[in-house]
């Protein structure tokens, strides 16, 4: 099923006309995407969304990605330049419905390059609409959900295998390319990031993979997602070699704990910022409060981070089919950590936890 993304568009294009917006240029790949379908990373070459407020919209992107962003549906208007040309008469083009002045919309991650290039064509000035997008990315539909469930299954059964796979003496990278291989072997797509941290490596919490081996008594967290359609997955398990220390034994027990606590809040109407004290209280309560040195989650769709961010100051009320990562962690310095993710949809009455492996595999 093709999501509506004339629905997305008129929607988009609605918000803008009635904050007096000239139009909208979107640039970043992921809004890209979930407004048009075009799914291609954004290199050096310019591809861009021009909406204007009257809703007109136009996709400029390079001739050799132009098969790639045509689709059955005609809902915007593909134009391409080639390497020779560049975009420049594209662009002209697509702002003639704009007029020559005016206020557009762009994102926060709207490049210096693309400024120079739309300047040139008329007197606009520029305000950031990211929020605008933000808000209708984090609140998923039924065929995103499905999307990133699937992405979910597919790392879910890759982390199974691993527990079989994991051996001593393998080092972290040996490990991060079995288990990406299994993801893939299960459907995922992509592997956008594989974290891969043993023993006091674990303490860092975006530590790389390196050729430190795995001994026993390690606590190896590994965090990885794969896309399916453009879709994320975030998961976090822990494996344990060996028998755990009496202080591993109980960061370990917190977290789980902190977990299971914050994720049993989570429904539409709770602050997100509930979620995170409810993890942050039973971590606390083991005494560790100081080594949770992150928020308990972020929003998961087109992009691993988005919103919305589950932290201690964020207000904002959780609405039903916002989907999230709930992961707190515990670093301890020199010794190790522990960090447990999985990723849920807000439900009115709860949520529903879409990924599923143990949490633990020993
Ligand atoms: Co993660
Ligand atoms: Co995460």
């Amino acid at each position: 099923m093709l999501p509506n993304y004339s629905a997305r568009l008129a929607r988009l294009q609605k918000a803008l006309s009635a904050e007096g917006y000239a139009g909208a240029v979107v640039t970043s790949s992921a809004n890209l995407q979930y407004l048009t379908g075009f799914r291609e990373g954004v290199w050096e070459r310019f591809a861009g969304l021009f909406l204007s407020a009257g809703g007109v919209a136009t996709l400029v992107v390079p001739e050799l990605s132009r098969r790639r962003a045509e689709h059955d549906e005609k809902m915007v208007d593909v134009v391409s330049y080639r390497d020779e040309q560049g975009p420049g008469t594209c662009v002209v083009r697509s702002l003639r419905g704009f007029g020559r002045k005016g206020v557009l919309g762009v994102e926060w991650s709207f490049m210096f390059r693309d400024w120079e290039l739309i300047q040139s064509v008329g007197e606009y000035s520029f305000r950031n609409v990211s929020s605008m997008l933000d808000g209708m990315r984090a609140v998923k539909g039924d065929e995103e959900v499905a999307l990133i469930k699937r992405a979910c299954v597919a790392t879910d059964r890759g982390l199974e295998d691993l527990q079989g796979l994991m051996r001593e003496g393998m080092t972290e990278v040996a490990i991060a390319r079995e288990i990406k291989d299994r993801i893939m072997e299960h459907g995922g797509e992509s592997i956008p990031f594989c974290l891969v941290q043993s023993g006091p490596n674990a303490a860092v919490p975006h530590n790389e993979p390196g050729r430190r081996k795995v001994v026993r008594g390690d606590i190896v967290v590994v965090d990885v997602g794969c896309t399916v359609d453009g879709y994320n997955s975030d998961i976090t398990r822990v494996y344990v070699l060996g028998r755990l220390s009496v202080e591993q034994e109980r960061v370990l027990e917190a977290v789980l704990d902190a977990q299971r606590q914050a994720i049993s809040v989570v429904k539409q109407g709770e602050e997100a910022r509930v979620v995170d004290k409810a993890a942050r209280t039973v971590i606390k309560k083991a005494g560790y409060d100081r080594n949770f040195i992150h928020r308990t989650g972020h929003g998961l769709g087109l992009e691993v981070h988005e919103e919305p961010y589950i932290h201690g100051s964020n207000a904002e009320l959780l609405r039903e089919g916002m989907v999230f990562t709930v992961e707190p962690g515990v670093y301890l310095e020199g010794k190790f950590g522990v960090r447990i993710e999985d990723d849920a949809r807000v439900t009115s009455g709860g949520c529903e936890v879409l990924s599923g492996s143990s949490k633990v595999f020993s």
